[in-house]
Formats: structure tokens, sequence, C-alpha cells
């Protein structure tokens, strides 16, 4: 195994929104049914906030969560990266008001857009940050309210997605341990597969007229399917090869929960076998950014990742974009 990045995830929390939409409730607002759902994608019910609820709420909570189990003060912490394409507003940043709420007056603050890749994405820039300017306690968090940017008449999109948010915090790491390895991807070439263009200056929020659904999610569903295999297939190997890591030698993978049928695909074709590969995308839907570290959360609180372990995260979103990484606890 090659030597690692220097960053070690100490403490992890994650927050979900208190309603839970379940495929029956979606029967009722599009034409589709729970069988075509769960078949499809895996997807049961998923979380969704009330409108208006801003995502710092959730990415506060969670990251208040990391600091306590972790027994960090939050002047202590300083950076905080929020990896979100549903930021409270289109500024200041986020992070800006996660640290307010936090008062975590000593940290550094700025958001990371690369849509479901967001928090692998950050969890890169953190290490690489914690390298060259000596930051110790940083707040890497990976937020989203999906649900503000989906149009609920959309039965190709409106069943996919949940809000939450996960939280990591991370340390300098001692020995051979924390993140191992990363790598990050990016095609702007296949923009249109999956984008929201409403709201920015392409097409100005205050311009009228504004069609109602316009600021909602654009997908072609089997198009994206088919690059989101491919993609985490492509990347979890280089990273594996770089690090020298076999697949068998992983305690557990946790793919983005974006559909279990594109999870199954990749544990599948690394011979992973179905208990090592994490999923909770029957419970939250895709929730974006923040699946990978509600993941990482619910499996270090449950005892599924343990001390020693090492853990696989690869991810796969709009842009597109795309990252893997290797973590030892
Ligand atoms: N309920 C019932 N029927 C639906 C439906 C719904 N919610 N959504 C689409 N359909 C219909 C389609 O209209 C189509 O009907 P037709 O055959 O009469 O034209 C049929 O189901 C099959 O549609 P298709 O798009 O081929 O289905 P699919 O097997 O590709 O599944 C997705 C659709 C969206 C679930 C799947 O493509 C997917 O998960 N893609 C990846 C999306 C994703 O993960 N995005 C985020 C990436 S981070």
């Amino acid at each position: 195994m090659i030597n690692g990045t220097g960053a070690k995830i100490i403490g992890t929390g994650h927050a979900l929104p208190e309603k839970v939409l379940t495929n029956a409730d979606l029967e009722k607002i599009v034409d589709t049914t729970d069988s075509w759902i769960v078949e499809r994608t895996g997807i049961r019910e998923r979380h969704v906030a009330e409108a208006g609820t801003p995502v710092s709420e959730f990415a506060t909570e969670a990251a208040r969560q990391a600091l306590e189990q972790a027994g960090v003060e939050a002047k202590e912490v300083d950076l905080i990266i929020v990896g979100t394409v549903t930021g409270d507003m289109k500024f200041p940043a986020t992070a800006c008001l996660v640290q307010a709420k936090l008062e975590a007056k000593n940290a550094v603050a700025f958001d990371l857009s690369a849509a479901c890749s967001g928090f692998l994405y950050s969890l890169q820039v953190a290490s690489a940050l914690m390298r060259t300017n000596s930051y110790r306690r940083v707040l890497v968090i990976g937020a989203e309210v999906l649900t503000s940017m989906i149009n609920w008449q959309d039965r190709d999109t409106c069943i996919l997605f949940g809000d939450g948010a996960g939280a990591a915090l991370l340390a300098p790491a001692e020995g051979q341990t924390g993140l191992i390895h990363s790598r990050l991807g990016s095609d702007g070439r296949q923009t249109d597969l999956l984008y929201n263009p409403g709201g920015g200056s392409l097409h100005p929020a205050n311009l009228e007229p504004v069609a109602p659904d316009f600021p909602t999610i654009r997908m072609e569903g089997r198009e994206v399917f088919r690059h989101a295999v491919t993609a985490m297939t492509k990347v979890l190997k280089q990273v594996l090869e770089e690090a020298e890591v076999s697949a068998e030698e992983i305690n557990l993978l946790i793919p983005h929960q974006a559909n279990l049928r594109i999870i199954e695909a990749v544990g599948k074709r690394f011979g992973i076998d179905k208990e090592k590969v994490y999923v909770n995308v029957d419970r939250f839907g895709n929730t974006s950014a923040a699946s990978i570290p509600i993941a990482l959360d619910e499996g270090r609180r449950s005892g599924r990742i343990k001390e020693g372990d090492l853990v696989a995260m690869v991810t796969f979103g709009a842009g597109l974009t795309w990252a893997a990484a290797l973590h030892k606890f």
C-alpha cells in the first residue's frame, strides 16, 4: 500500500429532514408505482425538507455531530468545505453560513460544486490543503436539499432524489492510516446529460418570464446510468491499482447511492461480496453530495466500519464528474 495523504477522518455525523416521502406518496403525485420505482432504482422512501429549509441547517447539524464525536471544539476548526449544488443562497458560500452557525470563528470556509461527487472532491482538496497550509482540524461536508430543484410533475427525476447532509472531521493521520489515495475525474462535454439551467447567468432569475419548471433538474436517465457504471468502475480500478490494494482487501465499499442497480453493477465488476457493499438508497434515495458521508457515519455508528478497516468510496455526478478514495480507519 502506498503512503497515505496525511489526512484521517476522526469524526462523522449526519442529518436528515424529518419528513419521509414514500413511493406510495409519490403514486399520488405522478404516474408511477412503488413496484416500478423499487425494481428500477431500489428506492423505497426518501427524506424531504419542508420548502424553504436552508441546507446549512442540515450541514451544521451533521458537522456538530462530527465535532462532538471527536471531542473537538468548533473554534479549533481551521477549514470548512461544503460540497453542495443547493446552497442556501447563490452567495455567500453555504460554508460561511455553517461557519457562523457553528461559531467556528478561526476557520476558512468555502463551497465546492461537483454535484454528487462533491464530498469526495472536497475530501481530496481538504487533504491537499492540510499538507500545504498546515490545517489540522478540517470539516468536509456534503449537503443537499435537491428537492428544492425538482419538478414534481417529472416522473423521470422526482422519484430519485432526497435531502440530507453528512460531515467528516479530518485531522493529521498517524502511521499508515487515513486517506490512502484518491482520484478525481471530469468530462465537461457531457453537461447535457444532467443539469439545472435555471437561475444562473445563462438564464438569469431576474428576467421574466421564467417558466414555472425552469429552475429544475434535467436528466437523460439511461445515458447517465451507462456513464455512471463505466466511470465509477474505471476510477475505482485506478485508485486500487495505484495504491496497490486488491478488491479483496476492502472491508467496505461505499458507492454513491444513486440507484441500487448501479451500486450492484459496480460491486459485481470488482467481485466484491454484496455484504461488503453499503446500501441505504432504499431509505434515503439519491442525496447527491451527502450520500457518501451519510453512509460513512451510519457505518461508523453501527459498527459496520471499525478501527483498522479499509473503506473504498466511489462516486459519480453531473458535470460529468467522478471520484474514488481509499481510507483506512
Ligand atoms: N414510473 C413509471 N414509469 C416510468 C417512470 C416512473 N417514475 N419513469 C420513467 N418511466 C417509464 C419511461 O417513460 C419508459 O416508458 P416507455 O418504455 O413507454 O418509453 C420506461 O419507464 C423505461 O424508461 P427508462 O428511462 O428506459 O428506464 P430505466 O430502466 O433507464 O430507469 C432511471 C430510469 C432514471 C431509473 C435510470 O435510468 C437511472 O437510474 N439512471 C441514472 C439516474 C441517476 O442516477 N442520476 C443521478 C446521477 S448522480
